[in-house]
């Protein structure tokens, strides 16, 4: 078994990010900005935050974060999505998700100029997405398909079942993976809450991805010998014994699927820097087209 290691991953992609901003300030020019916006006080979005501006310190990113009540109306929030698209000093930024109920996701979401749209939500980008042309990838799935490459897992011809369709991590993910190229050509199956028999299904996949939020949910009778399991589920466990009162749980029983996988993410330290470190990557990219327009 082979523990596709995400936090050393990451850590060499930001290094690389690292390098070219040095580059860009020895060179006079404007280091990328990304901007964070936050609507309420959920304790685990607030800390993917927090990680997100921290990650732009350690990268020599500008990064601004923008906190608004848990009270924020839909039309407060799209004036401040309106200045930030009209900042030109913000190369991208991203709303966190979940939103407060009063709120409208999809027209947050449509409200965000696509050429800032860095988390690749807008419809603009998730149908370029699609039709494989040059966009912003959503950064859960982008880091997924770089662990994927980084590791030369073979994708070709494999049989690749996601569980989950979020708008986020599920439905990109088996877009991605279907798609021409490497990662994918991939035979995709997307399964979610309404699959019948979904143990017939996942005993016959090469690759599983499992975007639920439900701990432990995959179990080893589920998979067969040499599978790749990629693990998106970051569930916070109660437990008393860890100083934060509380434990990242993954949705792979990790201790016995790891006994049959060939290559598997851990929780944490799998897919969760990576999708930090894409985050930046598809900044870089945002602040570098920016360039070009000028
Ligand atoms: N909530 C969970 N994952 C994400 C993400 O990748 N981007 C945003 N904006 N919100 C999220």
């Amino acid at each position: 078994m082979i523990l596709l290691d995400g936090k050393k991953i990451s850590e060499d992609i930001k290094n690389e990010i690292a390098a070219e901003v040095a580059m860009m300030k020895a060179n006079g020019e404007k280091v990328p900005h990304l901007a964070a916006v936050i609507v309420g006080n959920d304790g685990a979005s607030l800390t993917y935050v927090g990680s997100k501006v921290k990650a732009c310190e350690r990268v020599g990113f500008e990064s601004t974060l923008v906190k608004m009540p848990s009270t924020t109306s839909e039309t407060e929030l799209l004036k401040k999505i309106k200045e930030l698209n009209e900042n030109d000093d913000i190369d991208g930024f991203i709303v966190q998700l979940p939103l407060p109920k009063q709120i409208d996701t999809q027209k947050v979401l449509m409200a965000i100029d696509p050429s800032k749209d860095v988390d690749g939500f807008h419809p603009e980008n998730f149908g370029k997405m699609a039709l494989d042309m040059s966009t912003f990838i959503p950064a859960t799935p982008f880091g997924i398909l770089e662990l994927l490459e980084r590791y030369n897992v073979e994708t070709q011809g494999k049989h690749t079942v996601v569980i989950g369709r979020s708008h986020i991590v599920g439905r990109p993910m088996s877009i991605l993976m279907g798609r021409k190229g490497f990662p994918g050509n991939s035979t995709v199956t997307l399964t979610h809450s309404h699959t019948k028999n979904i143990n017939q299904i996942t005993t016959q996949a090469d690759i599983i991805i499992t975007a639920l939020g439900v701990p432990n949910y995959l179990k080893a009778e589920m998979v067969k010998d040499d599978v790749v399991v990629i693990d998106v589920g970051i569930t916070r466990v109660a437990d008393e014994t860890t100083e934060k009162g509380y434990r990242i749980t993954g949705d792979v029983d990790f201790e016995n699927v790891s006994k049959k996988a060939s290559y598997i993410t851990p929780v944490p330290g799998g897919v969760g820097p990576m999708t930090i470190a894409m985050l930046l990557k598809n900044t870089l990219l945002a602040r570098e087209r920016r360039k070009l327009m000028k």
